[in-house]
């Protein structure tokens, strides 16, 4: 029997891609979250979760290759290390990992928790491949809605971001998961680069809304660097292709991106 490809966050917005690419490709897969799902054909689910499970042994054993998306707002470090620790006792053979642009250069708390997530798969003694990706359409279209909530919109100057459609994302991914172990590969951002107060005024004219805009200085270290850019993909990254504009527009077009 086919040994099946591990996939933790599964069910989340870069997974709900990825499951179908794998399962399309010939792969049985199991996915791995902490409230689980529904199984399909060639997928099922076991719950665990990364942070507070202290055996995770069973949930991998049998899989050759894990593909290592689950992540939250916190504690990304320690889930990865609980992984990995599961992962050796399991042999798995091919460890591949989602991280964020920047992880490795901007100073806040959960991109260093990217980071250490990352060291923890470079070091695991497994072999390995970590993606670098930019934000997804769908997170800046989250931060866009949220944002626009208040009648008055705080926009910090000289962020710029690169949005990049997850279902590219996931097709890399999935490219690089049936592929041998690659170490670090090159970034992966959208096809452009976007200020925020430029996103910012696109989603309100999209919408058809007015907010009064108050330009504020990002403070510290990490508003520096972010000024700087170093949340941007590096040279010679690889371009997605889908604009933020389509995406949008697709997203407005289906309702799904009304306020
Ligand atoms: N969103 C972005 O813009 C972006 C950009 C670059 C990289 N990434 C990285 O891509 C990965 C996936 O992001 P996403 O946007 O798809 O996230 P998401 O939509 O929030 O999905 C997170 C997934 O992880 C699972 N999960 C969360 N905490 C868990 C835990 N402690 N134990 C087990 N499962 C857990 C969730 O399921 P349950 O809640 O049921 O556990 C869900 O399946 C993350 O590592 C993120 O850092 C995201």
């Amino acid at each position: 029997m086919q040994a099946p490809i591990l996939v933790t966050g599964g069910t989340g917005t870069l997974g709900r891609h990825v499951v179908p690419l794998l399962r399309a490709a010939g792969h049985p897969v199991r996915v791995l979250s902490r409230r689980g799902g529904a199984p399909g054909d060639g997928v099922t689910h076991v719950t665990a979760d990364l942070l507070a499970d202290s055996d995770l042994e069973p949930a991998v054993r049998g899989a050759a290759t894990v593909l290592h998306l689950a992540g939250g707002a916190k504690g990304d470090d320690r889930a990865t290390a609980n992984l990995v620790r599961a992962a050796r006792r399991a042999d798995v053979t091919h460890l591949v990992h989602v991280s964020v642009i920047g992880a490795d250069r901007v100073p806040l708390a959960w991109l260093r928790s990217k980071h250490d997530a990352e060291r923890a798969v470079a070091d695991s003694g497994l072999p390995w491949t970590v993606l670098r990706a930019a934000q997804f359409h769908d997170l800046v279209l989250t931060m866009l809605t949220t944002m626009t909530k208040l009648p008055m919109v705080p926009v910090p100057g000289g962020l710029r971001l690169q949005p990049v459609d997850a279902a590219e994302v996931a097709a890399r991914l999935v490219d690089l998961t049936l592929g041998a172990p690659a170490g670090l590969v090159p970034d992966l951002a959208g096809p452009a680069t976007h200020g925020l107060d430029e996103l910012l005024a696109g989603y309100l004219a999209a919408t058809g809304r007015r907010r009064l805009r108050l330009p504020v200085r990002l403070p510290g270290r990490a508003g520096r660097v972010y000024r700087e850019g170093a949340n941007l993909a590096r040279p010679g990254a690889t371009r997605g292709v889908r604009t933020w504009d389509e995406f949008l527009a697709g997203r407005l077009r289906s309702g799904a991106g009304q306020p």
